[in-house]
């Protein structure tokens, strides 16, 4: 008979070497836990390596701690405060300074690597070696059980294709659903649900939207356009806006604009888009068919891009005369049709292009200043697979590797 394979023996066992399993791996390991990082794909955080168009938007300088809701969606944003607030982007900067990372500010407080996101991955391996962790990768797990309470301290047992492992502390950081192909699976979810905890329901955040194929029909020659907007949605109590740019594409939209609403927009409901939020339009119009005698489209042209007002006024036989001939009506009808345009999506382009899942462990299971489950003690989620998702610009960065932090800081 041979004998049984040996049971490998961790403190911290950490699913998923993304941005926050390697943080947390490193914090933990420095703070002398013997940790193994186990991840089933052959690279670490991929989703880092793409973020930011290959620069890795890391963190947000304008990020309030005191208003977490500005920054976080979720059923409960301020859950989010207190590791923030121990560990904000402030400490995230301090340690990329550390490394010496060069990085810039973009605008709205974002902040990039200079040269690539591989830097910060470079960083985060690094702080895994000075805490000694131990990968497996690539590995898959095939299960996880909780362990006899007499079983030396030991809670959970891990069994992967290298092995089994026993541990006192079981972290879950294997992120959302968005982008399956590097490796996005469903498996922190079937496990917070293994052990008793609730979740929210996940639906595809920061993600471009689609429309009617035949009702979009005047809109796709479009198709490249990006203007600044003020977009919104909800009803007039939780109403939610973003003053951000908007790109058209042949499907339907996309742009800042559209992946910021994305996060806030319930399926079946409009949003609204005013496409010229710095000019007073009707007055433009009114006052323009006083001294004009351009078409309505050339006189328009003057407030939005040509290719805009062309397609605009093509939607009314009212609007493609003379301006000097047009009625007032009319020319108030397109104003507002401009700076209040209603519609309703059909969907989006679902987790194939969607940069974060929206829902995900219902905060209420958690602690906020370990991550631990109240229920189960020794698990802990954190990062994304938790109901915390941050708006565009290095927010859900800020949030992985705050959450990380608190997590080994509690362990
Ligand atoms: P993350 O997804 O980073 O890591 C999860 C890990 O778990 C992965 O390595 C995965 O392989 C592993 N895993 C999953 N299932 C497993 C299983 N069954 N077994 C073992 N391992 C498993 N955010 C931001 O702040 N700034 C930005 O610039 C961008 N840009 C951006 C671009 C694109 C294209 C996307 C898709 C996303 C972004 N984001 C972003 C969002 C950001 O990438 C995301 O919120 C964080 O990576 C979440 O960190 P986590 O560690 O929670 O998950």
């Amino acid at each position: 008979m041979p004998s049984p394979a040996p049971t490998h023996l961790f403190d911290t066992v950490i699913i998923g070497a993304g941005a926050a399993g390697l943080f947390c791996a490193a914090q933990a390991g420095q703070r002398g836990l013997k940790v193994l990082l186990i991840d089933h794909a052959a690279k670490v955080a991929e989703k880092i390596r793409i973020s930011g168009g290959g620069r890795s938007n890391f963190t947000n300088r304008d990020l309030d701690v005191r208003q977490p809701h500005r920054h976080f969606v979720g059923q409960n944003p301020q859950f989010c405060r207190s590791a923030l607030s121990r560990f904000g982007p402030a400490e995230f900067v301090a340690l990329v300074d550390k490394h010496g990372i060069a990085h810039h500010e973009k605008h709205k407080g974002q902040l990039f690597a200079d040269h690539s996101a591989e830097d910060i991955i470079a960083m985060l391996l690094a702080e895994c070696r000075a805490g000694e962790v131990t990968h497996w990768q690539p590995c898959a797990v095939n299960a996880v059980a909780a362990l006899d309470a007499d079983a030396q301290g030991q809670r959970f047992q891990v069994s992967t294709a290298q092995g089994t492992v026993h541990c006192r502390h079981l972290v879950v950081a294997t992120g959302g659903l968005s982008i399956p192909k590097i490796g996005a699976t469903d498996l922190g979810y079937r496990l917070a649900q293994q052990f008793g905890l609730a979740l929210v329901p996940r639906v595809p955040g920061l993600v471009p939207m689609t429309f009617d194929g035949s009702a979009w029909a005047p809109y796709a020659q479009l198709a490249g356009l990006a203007l600044p907007v003020v977009i919104g949605t909800g009803s007039k109590k939780n109403r939610m806006t973003f003053n951000e740019d908007l790109l058209f594409t042949h499907r339907g939209l996309s742009g800042p604009a559209i992946l910021q609403i994305s996060s806030y927009w319930t399926p079946g409901t409009p949003i609204d888009i005013n496409l010229v939020p710095e000019v007073d339009v009707a007055e433009q119009l009114l006052s323009a068919k006083q001294r004009s005698r351009k078409l309505i489209a050339n006189a328009l042209a003057s407030l939005v891009p040509a290719r805009l007002a062309d397609a605009w006024v093509a939607q009314d036989a009212e609007w493609q005369r003379p301006i000097a001939e047009a009625s007032d009506k009319a020319l108030l009808r397109l104003a507002e049709r401009l700076t209040r345009w209603e519609l309703t999506p059909t969907g989006t382009e679902g987790y194939k292009k969607a940069e974060v899942t929206v829902g995900g462990v219902d905060t209420r299971e958690l602690s906020q200043q370990t991550m631990e489950a109240k229920k189960v003690p020794g698990l802990y989620c954190i990062g994304e697979v938790v109901d915390i998702t941050g708006w565009l610009g290095g927010y859900n960065f800020q949030w992985a590797w705050a959450s990380a932090a608190a997590c080994a800081a509690g362990m």
